[in-house]
């Protein structure tokens, strides 16, 4: 594996919330790689789920890597603690919400200073909120009869999929899409959004 370009002192220090296949981290993992994006690291990746496939990719990469199982811990914000504590190990000084099943609580938030970014499948505030995740958000799309769709960074807040938008990108929805060819089309804007998002941001100190 190539080197990783070295981090930055005033930096953008990301840990990642995944729960399953990681496409979007793994978009943005090879962006920063690239050079392409200035000021930013992954320094850490935590996941939910066991059998999230994007722990197998955090091992060959050689990232950090935590396995936090919802059933491991009696409440939430247990699990969020232990989350906590795995990135300021890394000096985490931002989250990044890729396809992470849980809502966060304000407690999370408050300890990251509110440096917390999700990553949404459609142009939010249409079809977002409670129960608006995976082929749930393309049916609800197709079914408002909307020409287009795409995805939004935004940053997390009390209110679900409600924070303020980063950088939003947009597709078209054709008349004869189904779930998965408009899936697929929101996906690969979605795998540029993370990149365009962080080029937004100034570099903390
Ligand atoms: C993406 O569609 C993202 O917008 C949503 O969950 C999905 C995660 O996909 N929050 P992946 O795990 O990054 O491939």
């Amino acid at each position: 594996m190539p080197g990783l370009p070295p981090i930055p002192v005033n930096a953008w220090r990301w840990g990642v919330l995944a729960s399953g296949r990681g496409s979007n981290a793994q978009a943005l993992f090879r962006a920063i790689q690239s050079q392409t994006v200035p000021g930013h690291a992954i320094n850490a990746l935590a996941t939910n789920n066991p059998q999230a496939n994007v722990v197998d990719w955090a091992n060959e990469v050689a990232l950090p890597v935590a396995i936090m199982p919802n059933v491991n811990y009696e409440t939430r914000q247990a699990q969020e603690t232990a989350y906590i504590n795995f990135f300021n190990e890394y000096g985490v000084n931002g989250v990044l919400l890729a396809g992470y099943t849980r809502i966060v609580s304000a407690s999370f938030l408050s300890a990251f200073e509110g440096r917390v970014l999700n990553i949404h499948p459609s142009l939010l505030p249409r079809h977002g909120g409670v129960g608006m995740v995976g082929r749930a958000v393309h049916q609800s799309v197709l079914a408002s009869g909307d020409k287009e769709s795409g995805c939004t960074v935004h940053w997390v807040t009390d209110g679900v999929d409600e924070g303020p938008v980063l950088w939003q990108e947009r597709v078209g929805v054709a008349a004869d899409d189904t779930v998965e060819t408009l899936a697929a089309r929101v996906l690969a804007a979605e795998h540029r959004a993370f990149a365009q998002a962080l080029r937004q941001l100034p570099i903390p100190h």
